[in-house]
């Protein structure tokens, strides 16, 4: 899988994994939203010196974790992400080293307007990574990943089925989550080129 990934990666700077986490993983996962929903708080834009909580482009909540102390419930996430990210930083020369992750709702009605996820000053994310922790997802629900080329058509538009895992070169597509009728959940971070922790 792994393999599969860094593949996609060299050839595209994506890559989309249906069903990576099973049944089992996404009811921790669950589990773990449930208990920690008052933890969560509004997620702003801009860069770190300069943040602010703006609904017309975001509108979602996030709970931020530390990779160092994953929390039993997401365990399979976390390890998932350490071979990733040992697998990316042999095979690319990106100088990758750690990553920065959070949990995310946005309740219903909410979107995050179309965005690159490295910032201009401060470009150290280099690969965007999410895991879709929603239960059950119908098309007609929305909230689907649209993300873009950087001539501006559209690339490929993905919606958040269960257990769904989708990487991406950070500054290599501007994308944007569409508004949802139900709940969004996921779990989303990034690998910097840089020391985080
Ligand atoms: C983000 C983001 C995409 C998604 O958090 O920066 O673009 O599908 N998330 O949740
Ligand atoms: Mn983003």
């Amino acid at each position: 899988m792994i393999d599969r990934i860094l593949q996609d990666l060299e050839r595209e700077g994506i890559s989309y994994v249906p069903q990576l986490l099973d049944e089992s993983a996404l009811e921790a996962a669950h589990h773990f939203f449930e208990a920690h929903k008052i933890n969560f708080s509004p997620a702003k834009v801009g860069a770190s010196d300069n943040k602010k909580r703006v609904e017309l482009l975001r509108g979602d909540f996030s709970y931020w974790l530390d990779p160092l102390l994953p929390p039993k419930e997401l365990a399979f996430m976390f390890d998932f992400l350490n071979q990733l990210k040992k697998a990316v930083n042999n095979r690319f020369f990106l100088g990758l080293q750690d990553y920065e992750c959070h949990l995310a709702y946005y309740p219903q009605g909410t979107f995050y307007r179309k965005h690159l996820d490295c910032f201009e000053r401060d470009s150290s994310r280099k690969l965007t990574f999410i895991f879709y922790l929603n239960q059950n997802w119908l098309p007609e629900y929305g909230g689907e990943l649209v993300v873009y080329n950087k001539d501006g058509s559209i690339k490929e538009s993905y919606l958040p089925l269960p257990g769904t895992f989708i990487c991406f070169l950070s500054d290599e597509y501007p994308h944007e989550v569409r508004c949802a009728t139900r709940e969004r959940r996921s779990f989303t971070g990034w690998i910097h080129n840089k020391m985080i922790y």
